[in-house]
């Protein structure tokens, strides 16, 4: 039985009279990983959304979708985002309080979510700070948001949905805003979430190497439809739709001066 379970799944904006995403229907087992590709605009934001419950009311949302079983809703979404559903986003800043401590935050959503109180709170927090190899956690928890780098933010975040033990985690563009040590390390953390964990990650990114590094499945979505999901090796072999050959394409060529320069830099500096 899957675990997630999407059906139909269609977003309209009743203003502008447009389809943001068109009757998309995909399912996932428990401890896979899939991620969803596509030109920026085609609507992944939008799915990631409509899995947590976000949409906007100004959107009309139809189709179903399933949690193990049971249908989301705006009541469900409610209790389940952060104990039962993660999410990671793609600006860091954005996701935390200015004016409130990194261990403020984070005591506050252990509080929450696991009934965590005080010096229990605080040992989780730094627990989870340990486990992405942030350093003096101690210290970091007295921190605000602004004292911290973006990769550093990001760590924060996914050492906060590690320790919830979410059943499901979704993160979009997780690495966009990260320089190439960070990004690196994002993604080993991911790799560790999925495996220590064993929660169903959703990973939304255009990074190539973010999704052949993790994702077990891919979705490829163009102008708001899903054009294929299937095993990822398959998608990186042998696609079988031709946007999906033009996005790999592409991002081949865009990366391909990267590692020319990495390459010539080895020539010149060999080890
Ligand atoms: N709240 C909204 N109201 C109206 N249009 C929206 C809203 N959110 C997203 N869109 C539109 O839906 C399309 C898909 O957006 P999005 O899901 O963010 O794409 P992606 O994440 O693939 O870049 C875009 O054309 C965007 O402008
Ligand atoms: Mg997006």
């Amino acid at each position: 039985m899957p675990f997630i379970d999407v059906k139909n799944l269609s977003v309209h904006d009743p203003v502008q009279q447009k389809s943001i995403v068109t009757n998309m229907t995909f399912s996932l087992q428990q401890q896979h990983c899939l991620a969803i590709i596509g030109e920026s605009g085609s609507g992944k934001s939008t799915v990631a959304k409509a899995l947590i419950g976000l949409i906007p009311p100004s959107l009309e949302v139809e189709g179903t979708i399933l949690f193990d079983d049971e249908t989301l809703t705006i009541q469900t979404a409610e209790q389940w985002r952060g104990k039962r559903i993660g999410f990671i986003s793609q600006d860091a800043m954005n996701a935390f309080n200015p004016i409130e401590t990194i261990g403020h935050q984070m005591m506050e959503t252990f509080q929450r979510h696991l009934g965590l109180h005080g010096n229990k709170g605080k040992a989780h927090a730094i627990a989870g700070l340990e486990r992405v190899h942030l350093n003096n956690p101690n210290e970091l928890l007295k921190k605000y948001p602004h004292e911290l780098s973006g990769g550093m933010l990001q760590r924060v975040m996914i050492a906060i949905a590690m320790m919830l033990s979410p059943d499901v985690i979704i993160a979009d563009e997780p690495t966009s805003s990260l320089d190439a040590y960070n990004r690196r390390e994002v993604i080993m953390q991911l790799q560790r979430l999925k495996e220590e964990t064993g929660a169903v990650l959703i990973i939304i990114s255009h990074d190539l190497g973010v999704v052949q590094a993790i994702a077990d499945e891919v979705l490829v979505m163009h102008q708001g439809e899903m054009l294929e999901h299937r095993p990822a090796e398959k998608i990186f072999t042998v696609p079988e739709h031709q946007q999906t050959k033009h996005l790999l394409e592409t991002r081949r060529r865009l990366s391909a001066p990267l590692e020319t320069l990495r390459q010539q830099r080895v020539r010149a500096f060999p080890c």
